[in-house]
């Protein structure tokens, strides 16, 4: 499925749709300035989280508290093995939470197989093509 996004606003419309029924693990892939993070705006929202959701550009890892649970944010655009994530108790937190991982590239050895794939593309400057796997 594909859609096309006009503004970030859509985009995080978007994320706070697949909140509705969120995956365990979704992973979202695309470059720089894509609107991954844009997306998880609206989708943590949705998920009940009351902060902000900012670019972790020093955090690999940022944990919200929702329902029952914690909405588990990671950036692992500075990740060079998977290593360092299952350094972070990476499994047990795949038993209970809801996680979303910009630039999951970096460690597809480790995602579980029912994790859902978002790939976000550049359009021009305010568009954004969004395909899910
Ligand atoms: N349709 C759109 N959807 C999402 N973002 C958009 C759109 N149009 C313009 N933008 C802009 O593109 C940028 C997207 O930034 P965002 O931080 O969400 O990207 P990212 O994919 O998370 O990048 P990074 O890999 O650096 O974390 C924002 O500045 C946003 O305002
Ligand atoms: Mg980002």
């Amino acid at each position: 499925m594909k859609i096309l996004s006009k503004s970030p606003t859509e985009t995080k419309n978007f994320g706070k749709k697949i909140a509705k029924n969120p995956p365990k693990v979704l992973a979202l892939k695309g470059d720089l300035g894509a609107g991954k993070t844009t997306f998880l705006k609206g989708y943590a929202e949705k998920l009940g989280v009351k902060e902000k959701i900012l670019s972790p550009t020093f955090l690999i890892l940022k944990k919200f508290p929702i329902e029952k649970n914690y909405f588990v944010h990671i950036d692992c655009y500075r990740i060079k093995d998977s290593r360092e994530i299952l350094g972070l108790d990476f499994k047990k937190m795949l038993k209970k939470n809801l996680i979303a991982i910009e630039w999951p590239e970096r460690i597809k050895d480790i995602l579980p197989k029912d994790t859902l794939f978002l790939n976000f593309k550049i359009i021009d400057k305010n568009k954004r093509e969004i395909t899910i796997k």
